[in-house]
Order: C-alpha cells, then structure tokens, then sequence
C-alpha cells in the first residue's frame, strides 16, 4: 500500500491507551507522538499522518473527510450523530454515562428541571424515553460543579473511576450506558483505500481479542 492514512486522535484520556494499541498492532509510531504539543505527527514508517484533536471533534474530522479514520468514545459519537462508519470497539477507555446529583436529591414536582451536562443531545433523548421533561444547561466540562451550586439539580457525565463523584459528595442516581472507544471511518475513504482500512482493523481486531482472553 504506497498511500498513506491519515487518523483523527483524541488528545487526553483515550490518546495513550488507543496510541499503545497501534502499536501493539504493529505499526511504528515515533516517540514524539507521546510528548508533544505539534497537531499533526507523521509516522513514514507505518505511512500513517495523525491530526490530534480534541475528542469532542474527531468526528468531525473524519466527516469532512480530512482524516480516514478516527478514535472516539461511544459517549461523543451518541453526541454528535456524524456522517462516519463505526467499524471496531477498540475496548478502550471504559467507562460509563450515568445521571447523578446530591444524595438529598428527590423528583420534585416542578415542570422542568434542570440537569446540566457535556452531552445535552445525549440527555435531551435520556430524559424523552424516560418520559420527563427536563432544561438541559450545556457545559464544557466539570459538569459535577453544576449541583454544587444549584446551576441544576442533576447532571449526566462519564463516570470512570467514580473519584469525581465521590470526592464532590455526588451520588451516581441511574445508569445510562457503558461507553468505550470505536475506531470510525469516513464512508468516501473507506471506499478509496478499504485495503489498507480492512489491514488496520484487522490487525486492531486481532490485539483486542488477545487482550479479551
Ligand atoms: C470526565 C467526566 C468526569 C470525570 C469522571 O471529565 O466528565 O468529570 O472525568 O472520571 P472519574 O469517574 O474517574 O472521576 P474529564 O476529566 O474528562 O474533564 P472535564 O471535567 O473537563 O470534562
């Protein structure tokens, strides 16, 4: 394969673990990778460009089709709902989306609550299927903050370790899903190079089994 594949990474939390399945599946990626503040890192040997980009927006990169593939958690892809295939669960990044707030927290009877949350669109659709009517405030981050100091009674976030809950005096009230990583592909380049994105799956497939036994 002379082209090469240009992947959309997210920078934080899922960058290390989705960087040590690359390559553990083989492919050569540079040391600076790991420590840098550059943007877009190339790896000649594996013939492979990485933009690295916030995780929120990698979908978007692979929409517009500026980089074939892509790493994103379940959590922004349910959020973003963009043109993209989701080819593979990397199982990486585990975690979970849940509603919490204060563990005096009780329904009241008001007409439209307010939870605060990252993932509005997420929760606009939790709330609907539940049948409540609730305001949903958009936040960028530190949503836990949001029931400390009544911007809303209740927010819906990841929860990882449960730390950030419990070091705020917040309790996890119902689950919503389990959330891990997908490997997401652009339909336009999974067309153009599907030799090289059929070869990266596998290759992927073949770890996250090995890690599964
Ligand atoms: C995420 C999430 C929670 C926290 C959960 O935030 O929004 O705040 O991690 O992790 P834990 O259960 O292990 O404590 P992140 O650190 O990504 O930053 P953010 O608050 O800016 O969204």
């Amino acid at each position: 394969m002379s082209e090469w594949l240009t992947v959309a990474m997210p920078k934080g939390r899922i960058f290390e673990e989705a960087a040590d399945l690359l390559r553990k599946a083989g492919y050569a990626l540079p040391a600076e990778f790991d420590d840098s503040r550059k943007l877009i890192v190339d790896a000649p040997d594996a013939k492979m460009r990485f933009i690295l980009a916030k995780p929120m927006d990698v979908p978007t990169y692979v929409e517009h089709g500026v980089a074939d593939v892509g790493v994103a958690g379940k959590d922004t892809m349910l959020e973003e709902e963009r043109d993209v295939y989701e080819v593979l669960d990397l199982k990486i990044s585990e975690c979970y989306l849940a509603v919490a707030g204060l563990p005096t927290y009780e329904k009241q009877n008001e007409i439209a609550p307010k939870v605060a949350s990252k993932y509005p669109n997420v929760a606009i659709r939790y709330f609907k299927e539940q049948g409540e009517q609730v305001e949903v405030i958009k936040l960028n981050g530190s949503i836990e903050l949001a029931p400390l100091v009544g911007l809303a009674d209740r927010i819906v976030d990841i929860v990882s370790t449960g730390r950030t809950l419990k070091e705020n005096g917040l309790v996890e009230l119902e689950k919503i899903m389990d959330i891990t990583s997908r490997l997401i592909v652009n339909p336009v380049s999974y067309r153009m190079k599907d030799e090289w994105i059929d070869d990266l799956v596998e290759r992927l497939a073949k770890v996250i089994e090995g890690e599964d036994e």
